[in-house]
């Protein structure tokens, strides 16, 4: 009954009404709050960032410092959570992890899941953005075997989540200045991104009421995928694969190849028909970590002379494919020592800063209803039930 809007993937559909996040995607433009990203990677903090988004507007220096004191006080998970962690096998991917210890957190506080208070969102958005990290650096140690590390609130948020990460009880850590700035920078160009897959999924469960860790899971579960946030997994692992330059014609080859499968990970995206702004910034980043701690990696040539390549290529410049966020940031993960396992839950542990902004959004909109499409119904007529023995 009634006429539908038919639109797959939801190319042409805008979901929500949103003040938190604006992209032009012909010119390349990505503001938060009305700030642009490159302003905000260059100048801000992660921690100030996840204010803005959150509260709307920049912080005082006064209301900053609150804000971190109270994402410091939940740090901490539950011991009982530790147990948890252990149930996994120590060889399962860090993101199937994620989903289910930040699912998990639904079991645990009871005391934040009333939705409609917009004080109970406010706890379980600060818990998120809080013990994001240390979950993060906890499936990381559990994968190589090491103890997990607790937090350490005398450091910064990202401080913290590098001394959880590579930290180890047998020694005293000190946090690279060079490396904390490289990643602060790489969680405030993952912050927020509008109504991408994952931030459209956590508003979509988070409709109906449901528990907001758990909404949190179902990002997650949305982000991993390698049309999402798994691309920098999968881009690394393509321009590793890659190796030299000389072979890069044959994998262009390969993704304008209309019957190979194959695509240039970190290249497309479904809004940015230019440059994605986060990827220039990305790009300059990923050079100067790489000089500043010495490290030289061929991926890094490989990546630039592929960027190269693709652009000036009839096939990208007519679809209007341009490197996108996680082009480059795989170089810069790995230069800092995380495996590629580790970026996407790293993407994931930004992202909960937009996920939450949005997901208080739309519970604290007055228009909100519970997110259900509509389909066109392609299958079989009614007909009548056939008793199984004349089938
Ligand atoms: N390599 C080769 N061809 C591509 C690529 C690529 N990376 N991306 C798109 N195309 C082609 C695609 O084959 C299609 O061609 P045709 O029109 O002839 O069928 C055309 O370009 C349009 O692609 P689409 O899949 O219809 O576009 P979409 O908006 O549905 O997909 C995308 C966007 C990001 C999923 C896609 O570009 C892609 O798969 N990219 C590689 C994965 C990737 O880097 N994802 C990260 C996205 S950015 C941040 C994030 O979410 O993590």
């Amino acid at each position: 009954t009634g006429a539908f809007t038919f639109d797959p993937g939801f190319t042409s559909t805008a979901s929500c009404e949103s003040a938190i996040t604006y992209i032009d995607g012909d010119k390349g433009v990505l503001l938060h709050r009305g700030y642009p990203i490159e302003q905000l990677a260059e100048k801000s903090s992660f921690m100030e960032v996840a204010y803005l988004l959150t509260e709307g507007e920049l912080p005082s220096a006064e209301e900053l410092k609150r804000f971190e004191y109270t994402i410091s006080r939940h740090t901490m998970v539950h011991e009982q959570l530790l147990q948890f962690f252990r149930g996994f096998r120590r060889d399962a991917h860090p993101m199937a992890i994620m989903c289910g210890v930040v699912g998990a957190l639904s079991a645990f506080y009871h005391d934040s899941t009333d939705v409609d208070d917009p004080k109970q969102r406010m706890i379980a958005s600060n818990r998120l953005i809080a013990k994001m990290p240390t979950i993060a650096a906890m499936a990381y140690k559990y994968s190589v075997g090491q103890p997990f590390v607790y937090p350490d609130n005398s450091l910064s948020y990202t401080g913290n989540f590098l001394k959880m990460t590579f930290g180890v009880p047998a020694e005293p850590y000190v946090v690279d200045p060079v490396i904390e700035r490289a990643m602060d920078r790489i969680f405030i160009l993952h912050a927020d991104h509008e109504q991408n897959a994952s931030t459209s999924t956590v508003r979509l469960a988070g409709s109906s009421g449901a528990n907001p860790f758990a909404c949190m899971a179902a990002g997650i579960a949305c982000l991993w995928g390698p049309a999402h946030g798994g691309a920098n997994e999968a881009a690394l692992n393509m321009l590793r694969e890659i190796g030299r330059p000389e072979r890069i014609p044959e994998y262009i080859a390969r993704a304008k190849d209309k019957d190979d499968p194959f695509r240039l990970m970190g290249f497309g995206h479904r809004v940015y028909k230019n440059y994605d702004p986060r990827a220039t910034v990305m790009q300059q980043t990923a050079k100067e970590v790489l000089e500043k701690l010495g490290v030289s990696d061929p991926v890094f040539d490989v990546a630039r002379e592929l960027e190269q390549i693709a652009l000036k290529d009839e096939y990208f410049v007519s679809k209007k494919l341009y490197p996108n966020v996680d082009f480059y940031s795989g170089i810069i993960l790995s230069a800092i020592g995380f495996p590629t396992s580790m970026f996407t839950v790293l993407f994931a542990l930004a992202r909960t800063v937009g996920w939450v902004a949005q997901w208080n959004e739309m519970i604290g909109d007055p228009e909100q209803k519970i997110g259900r499409p509509r389909q066109l119904y392609t299958g079989a007529a009614q007909r009548d039930y056939v008793d199984i023995a004349k089938r």
